[in-house]
């Protein structure tokens, strides 16, 4: 059985009052406990919303982390920072971070090692690009950047993010059977870890599409940007994911 999993990576957006007032709304709201919750704020307000979540089950992550534990590397932040400041998960390999810091699949591999040896989950995005999936390279550029991605790393420990980079804040969503057909091939190709391994989807998940998404079998819950900056719409998303992903 994989539970399901909905996180919101809130990238550069809410102020500290905003981060504050989303778990005061979020506390309103009924959400199902079969759903693990896991927000990702801007690493400045791990703290704040790690005070904030109060005694609700959501966890706190961060959006990034370095692959090394201390050093000269000005403006990065380390997953022991990370997991030391209450953050319980680290996405890495996100596609933004990906072209806008040219991160390459050996970069996000080493990054989420880090994050599992400071206690944190890895979350590993992968997704290809609109020239890529119109060239019919969506599977091998998925699949390459999975091997590469998961080198080294715990699968035990991991989650993947499959969020195909045109549906990212475009509005344009996967269809279900988009989603489904690559989550289905990343999951044959992780082998003998297969069954455990939860792959979310990401990519214009919104409270009138996440039924569909989250109902196709492999795919295990969502990484959900814009519309995870509202609380109502976050739980609305989190109430469409079924009682249980068989495994
Ligand atoms: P979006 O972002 O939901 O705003 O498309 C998803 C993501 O980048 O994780």
């Amino acid at each position: 059985m994989r539970r399901p999993f909905v996180c919101g990576n809130w990238k550069m957006n809410q102020s500290l009052t905003l981060t504050r007032d989303f778990f005061t709304a979020l506390g309103r709201e009924s959400v199902p406990s079969h759903v693990q919750l896991g927000i990702a704020p801007v690493a400045l307000h791990v703290t704040t919303a790690v005070a904030a979540t109060n005694d609700q089950t959501v966890e706190i992550g961060v959006q990034d982390c370095h692959a090394s534990e201390s050093g000269a590397h000005t403006g990065d932040l380390s997953a022991v920072m990370a997991r030391e400041s209450g953050a319980t998960f680290a996405i890495v390999g996100h596609s933004e971070r990906r072209q806008n810091h040219k991160e390459t699949s050996e970069v996000v591999a080493a990054k989420a090692r880090a994050a599992q040896a400071a206690g944190l989950t890895a979350i590993v995005c992968v997704g290809e690009t609109l020239a890529e999936r119109q060239a019919n390279q969506t599977l091998d550029i998925v699949s390459a950047q999975v091997n590469g991605s998961l080198d080294g790393v715990d699968r035990s420990q991991v989650v993947i993010a499959y969020e195909p980079v045109w549906a990212i804040g475009t509005g344009e969503v996967a269809t279900p059977e988009q989603a489904q057909e690559v989550h289905a091939a990343i999951r044959q190709q992780l082998g003998a870890d297969r069954a455990n391994i939860r792959i979310l989807y990401g990519g214009s998940v919104k409270p009138a599409n996440a039924s569909e998404l989250l109902s196709c079998e492999d795919i295990d819950g969502a990484l959900v940007g814009g519309a995870s900056l509202d609380a109502t719409s976050f739980a609305a998303i989190a109430r469409a994911a079924p009682a249980s992903a068989e495994a």
